[in-house]
């Protein structure tokens, strides 16, 4: 039999959610930076494993390998102590995944308005194969129907009207007053 130790909850890893460019790397590397921790980006992690950049994973050995991948790293890294996890916008699809990070992990979802987030897509289509070939009702619907699963979080933000070193200053004042609280 396994026992899991349970972390306290300054140990614990913080995990970043939200839709496809909201800034979820940005803010976890600052975060991370902010708190002496390691950062771990999922997307990069599967990058290393197959050496090419996710648009050529989903192209080449399809979606279904890069959720498998996604899972097994997401899985193996929210159970340890003292990281900044940054999850593509698509992790928290799997119900696996979400609850693993809430039982292991402090799970902070960043919010963006369709509206702010709408202005961003044309920067970020090249490289989210998710993105491709869809319209923007198509993508409306896709922004919507996320939302409902990042709505199991432990804390959100809605980062409209604030600039990454705001988000990760306000993000370690809330973890600060919850590690006071609950330790
Ligand atoms: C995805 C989001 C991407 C990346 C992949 C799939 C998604 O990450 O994991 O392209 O399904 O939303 P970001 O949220 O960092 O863009």
């Amino acid at each position: 039999m396994v026992i899991e130790q349970e972390l306290s909850i300054r140990e614990k890893s913080i995990v970043f959610i939200g839709f496809m460019g909201v800034g979820k790397t940005t803010v976890a590397k600052l975060v991370a930076k902010k708190l002496y921790r390691d950062f771990i980006d999922i997307d990069q992690e599967i990058e290393k494993e197959f050496q090419m950049p996710i648009t050529q994973i989903f192209d080449q050995l399809g979606e279904k390998k890069f959720r498998e991948k996604e899972r097994k790293y997401v899985l193996h890294y929210c159970k340890q102590p003292l990281k900044v996890i940054s999850l593509g916008g698509g992790a928290f699809m799997q119900e696996e995944i979400r609850e693993a990070c809430l039982k292991h992990s402090i799970v902070f979802y960043l919010d963006i308005s369709w509206e702010s987030w709408k202005e961003r897509l044309h920067m970020l289509v090249d490289s989210r194969p998710v993105l491709q070939n869809k319209s923007i009702q198509d993508i409306h619907s896709l922004f919507n129907e996320r939302k409902t699963f990042y709505e199991e979080h432990n804390s959100r933000l809605l980062t409209d009207d604030y600039n990454p070193e705001e988000v990760a200053d306000y993000i370690i004042d809330s973890l600060k007053l919850a590690w006071e609280l609950y330790d």
